[in-house]
């Protein structure tokens, strides 16, 4: 999976790949992550990327000739998809994290200041997504939210492919509680169950506990399951 990342900040996407398991997915080459600054691509002596908004109005817009150049400057791949961060678009899931994670290329337009020039997604045609509803101050940390929920959907970025499989929401539930050693700490002990080796008993407890907990925490995803 090649990730190819259009941003005013490629410091920020690149900070984030070099920990942790994005490091180790990146240097056993199952992911790469490539970032284009649009600056770059400026025709004018001052790099200047963005300008005031026509019709007036507070802040400044991303013009549209850096975004479309440095975008079709970028090597497309078979089976490629392009999507732009911004807070107008599909909110973001488990379900949409699944569906990009069957493509080869993944390329990320990330705005910042005021938004992108509507001629930019008339040109570019990208898929929209929102990581939610609020505002952040730039589609960097929207990209690397789905960079690393991606990723970790591929075959080797983490440990096992189970450690995925398990994960809240994988199954429209939210994942059981987990517990470590110590047995007993502060007087809270470990449940009986998890600790006799019987693992239809333990799948069995795990799964109320899923239950249990998407019920409480969140009601609208069990609604959500049960009426699957
Ligand atoms: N850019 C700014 N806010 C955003 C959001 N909530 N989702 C995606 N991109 C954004």
């Amino acid at each position: 999976m090649r990730f190819d990342v259009l941003t005013l900040f490629p410091e920020l996407i690149e900070s984030h790949m070099s920990f942790s398991i994005m490091k180790r997915a990146v240097e056993d080459g199952i992911i790469e992550v490539h970032t284009v600054d649009p600056r770059d691509y400026t025709l004018d002596k001052h790099r200047k990327v963005d300008d005031t908004p026509y019709g007036g109005g507070a802040g400044m817009v991303l013009a549209p000739q850096p975004y479309v150049d440095c975008y079709e400057g970028v090597n497309k791949l078979d089976n490629s998809i392009t999507i732009m961060m911004t807070p107008q678009g599909e909110p973001y899931n488990d379900k949409i994290a699944n569906e990009l994670a069957q493509y080869n290329q993944i390329i990320i337009l990330c705005g910042h200041y005021e938004g992108f020039d509507e001629r930019i997604r008339e040109i570019i045609k990208p898929r929209e997504i929102s990581i939610g509803d609020y505002v952040l101050t730039g589609g960097e940390l929207p990209a690397l939210c789905l960079i690393d929920s991606v990723s970790r959907k591929i075959d080797g970025t983490l440990g096992k492919i189970e450690s995925a499989r398990d994960d809240s929401f994988s199954d429209g539930l939210l994942e059981y509680p987990q517990y470590t050693k110590p047995r007993e700490y502060r007087g809270l002990k470990v449940p009986e169950v998890l600790l006799n080796g019987n693992h239809k008993l333990i799948e069995e407890f795990r799964m109320e506990q899923k239950i249990v907990r998407t019920k409480t925490k969140r009601p609208d995803l069990w609604e959500k399951w049960r009426g699957k």
